[in-house]
């Protein structure tokens, strides 16, 4: 690839069969109207039981196209991996969510299939499928909905939240799945929802800070510290996990797990490797919003192998910038005010990735694009 791209890989739509579906329904996760201060109505997304602020202002941007593809010219945007919206399907029966997730992916390669070029070889919008992850889903109908994805040659992998089926992404139950998304080779976008418990929020009125800020990538690092854990990366070696928010708080914490698990005899001999080595086998959204951020976990991605076991195939460091990928996270977090203009929240990573001081510009460029474009295989793609 020679000409320079900016690839978006964490961004989101609620599709319009799913916007319909929050409309058609009376608790959490729903979209209401109501009265506006303005005049007229005016519709808002409630996600969570307890959502502060009587949830937030919900618009076209949140199922539209055009606005999508406009945003993304605004912000010279090539490309987007489009994932679902949390809370995906947590909340149907499993019959139900089998036959959405079904639609859905229908619904979401139209949308990429039909979205215009950006080369002869390359579409606008790409994007990760949805699988049926609710309690007493069949094993046979989670791997069938992970053949319809690949078989869909715009989807390029999966976004999932991190309750699994039920019991979270510890569980072996979802083995099965596992094996058939790695067999597939599609990217698993690593999500949350449901952040930690409300009671740790206090009583003052806060907004969405908290819950965001905080509980959001705590709920990630959990969930990926549990899969890791489960063995789950030695079993399946090469799944290829996304983790959104650049991993949460994993890194910052990653030696401190690798130090309890070395000292607590129930785990200290159940996984192959050091659990710094895992970090190297995850790629990062470069959402983090700061350049000493970012290059810190660039820093402790590739010092991964340096924690391989002995066993281990022989493997070569991996470049500071080589797993994390730029995002936006659209259409939450936009401006409050000014329409039009460029959001805050995209420049604000933009300037992240370009002000990170140990970087070169080829290295800057792999975090633009160049890692997005690998990662989902974007060479090999027809428009
Ligand atoms: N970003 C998301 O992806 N989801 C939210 O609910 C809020 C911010
Ligand atoms: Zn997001």
């Amino acid at each position: 690839m020679s000409s320079r791209l900016l690839i978006d890989v964490h961004n989101h739509v609620y599709l319009p069969r799913y916007a319909s579906l929050l409309r058609s329904r009376s608790n959490a996760p729903r979209i209401l109207s109501r009265l506006a201060v303005s005049g007229g109505t005016e519709e808002r997304l409630l996600i969570l039981d307890h959502e502060p602020s009587g949830g937030r202002p919900v618009g076209p941007q949140y199922w539209d196209r055009s606005e999508k593809l406009k945003f993304m010219d605004l912000h010279g945007i090539d490309i987007s991996i489009v994932s679902s919206a949390n809370p995906w399907l947590d909340f149907l029966s499993a019959s139900s969510a089998v036959d959405m997730a079904k639609s859905l992916n229908e619904d979401l390669e139209e949308y990429c299939q039909t979205s215009p070029t950006v080369s002869l070889s390359l579409k606008r919008l790409y994007g990760f499928g949805l699988l049926p992850l609710v309690p007493s889903v069949s094993s046979n109908s989670l791997v069938q909905i992970v053949d319809q994805i690949s078989s869909l040659p715009h989807l390029k992998g999966v976004i999932m939240g991190t309750r699994g089926i039920g019991k979270g992404l510890d569980d072996e139950a979802l083995n099965p799945m596992w094996e058939a998304i790695e067999r597939k080779g599609l990217v698993i976008f690593l999500h949350p929802h449901y952040g930690v418990g409300k009671e740790e929020w206090g009583e003052k009125e806060n907004g969405h800070v908290l819950p965001l800020a905080l509980g959001f990538p705590m709920e990630t690092t959990i969930a990926v510290t549990r899969l890791i854990l489960a063995g789950v990366l030695d079993r399946y070696p090469n799944l290829r996990l996304l983790l959104a928010h650049s991993g949460g708080a994993l890194p910052q914490l990653s030696s401190r797990l690798a130090s309890c698990i070395h000292h607590d005899p129930v785990v200290a001999s159940r996984l192959k490797h050091d659990a710094r080595y895992y970090l190297g086998k995850l790629w990062f959204d470069a959402v983090a919003y700061g350049s000493e951020e970012l290059e810190f976990v660039g820093k402790v991605v590739s010092r991964a192998t340096r924690y391989k076991s002995a066993s281990a195939p022989t493997e070569t460091d991996v470049p500071q910038s080589n797993k994390l990928l730029f995002g936006t996270d659209y259409p939450f977090f936009p401006p409050l005010e000014a329409q039009n203009e460029k959001w805050r929240s995209v420049l604000d990573n933009l300037e992240a990735i370009n002000g990170v001081e140990s970087w070169t510009q080829d290295e800057k460029d792999n975090v633009l694009y160049q890692n997005a474009i690998d990662l989902f295989g974007l060479n090999q793609s027809k428009a």
